[in-house]
């Protein structure tokens, strides 16, 4: 740090110099003259400097509401999906613009009360440094003892020790975005999406009939929840696929049921109707036998790897693809794996056509769709 030829102060003469002292004998030593260190308020308590304060503290203020707006957003705006026709889709679409306003403004309001703050009450000093090559030399104990006093007297000049509104609302804002910080992984546990359902949710789906005998029907989306498109084999070409729902009769005057089962993740399925020269190199898995009609087979949409959608039929291969890692299943063999780090099939959903010749579940999966579960043997 010091300049070669520089006489040093010893240890005694160290230990005897005050702040100020030190300050100049550290900006000395890296080659910095200090001209003019003047204190933004040389009077204290004026009303300006009142002013100034509450100025930059109402920022914090700021800061610190949208902090705590951040915090009850992620926690308790609805959150869950709602198709366009049901009712709360307003609020639930506010849900992510009001995550990132409310902390937006945050550390916007952050930012500029510490950049005021600076502005307002650090000193702007002027000082002169000459060029040198970057090779001083200093001793350990000069440098400790004067960078210690040069962040001193930089702590002392903001004035910050004096000013309690502005601590106070510095806490405070530091405080709700740490709120923030912590509520966030904390807020999955908080809010169960299995609330509601049934305690073996994860081994049904609501492709289950409600009572015995009930036919659940093959259901397309069309855009309009409350609107109820259900399938005939005749909609479907050869080669074709088509996304399903299920459809209980019972839900026919429910707007809430009827929108409800787009939103959930375990109801998606394709049906896909086989080319007959494909149909016919079909092996179906043991105890699955009847599981299809005639060359319509469907399979759940859930990716058996983590969950995707596995959206993508490609009608020259018969293969199912999911995008998200590459995962393919052979339609052609009950959905089995075929490439891709999935290891199960997609369950198969067992079809049949009803009286007036509609396709309808003749039973719910079988096996848990999607991927693994704890509690999941296979
Ligand atoms: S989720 Fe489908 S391959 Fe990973």
């Amino acid at each position: 740090m010091s300049s070669e030829g520089q006489n040093l102060p010893s240890s005694a003469e160290l230990a005897e110099m005050d702040r100020d002292q030190l300050v100049k004998l550290g900006t000395k030593l890296d080659g910095v003259e200090l001209v003019d260190y003047p204190d933004p308020w040389p009077v204290k308590g004026t009303r300006a400097e009142k002013r100034a304060e509450r100025s930059v503290a109402l920022w914090f203020a700021i800061a610190a509401l949208f902090g705590l707006g951040f915090v009850v957003a992620l926690i308790w705006w609805p959150w869950q999906y709602k198709a366009p026709e049901q009712s709360g889709t307003f609020l639930y679409s506010l849900y992510t613009p009001m995550l990132g306003v409310t902390l937006g403004v945050t550390v916007l309001a952050l930012g500029i009360g510490v950049v005021s703050y600076t502005k307002k009450f650090v000193p702007a000093e002027l000082a002169v440094q000459d060029r040198h090559d970057g090779e001083g030399e200093g001793s350990p104990e000069i440098d400790r003892k004067t960078i210690v006093a040069q962040l001193e007297d930089a702590g002392s000049r903001s004035t910050i020790a004096r000013r309690s509104l502005v601590k106070r609302t510095v806490g405070l804002a530091g405080g709700a975005l740490g709120l923030g910080v912590v509520a966030l992984p904390v807020a999955s546990f908080i809010k169960s999406p299995w609330k509601g359902d049934p305690a073996d949710t994860l081994w049904h789906t609501p492709w289950a009939p409600e009572y015995q005998g009930e036919p659940v029907y093959l259901r397309r989306y069309t855009g309009d929840s409350s609107q109820i498109d259900l399938i005939r084999p005749e909609d479907l070409d050869a080669g074709g696929m088509e996304t399903v729902f299920p459809f209980h009769e019972s839900e026919r005057n429910d707007p809430e049921k009827l929108g409800a089962v787009f939103t959930r993740s375990d109801t998606p399925v394709m049906l896909i109707r086989l080319r007959p020269e494909d149909a016919a190199k079909v092996i179906k898995r043991k105890g699955q036998e009847d599981f299809n009609f005639g060359e319509y087979y469907a399979y759940s949409k859930v990716c058996t790897h983590v969950g995707c959608p596995a959206s993508l039929f490609e009608q020259r291969t018969n293969r199912i693809l999911c995008p998200c890692h590459q995962s393919q299943f052979n339609a052609l063999e009950y959905g089995k794996p075929i490439f891709g780090p999935a290891t199960r099939a997609l369950p198969q959903l067992p079809i049949t056509v009803d009286a007036q010749g509609y396709l309808i579940a003749r039973s719910d999966f079988i096996e848990p769709v999607g991927p693994a579960f704890w509690e999941r043997k296979s």
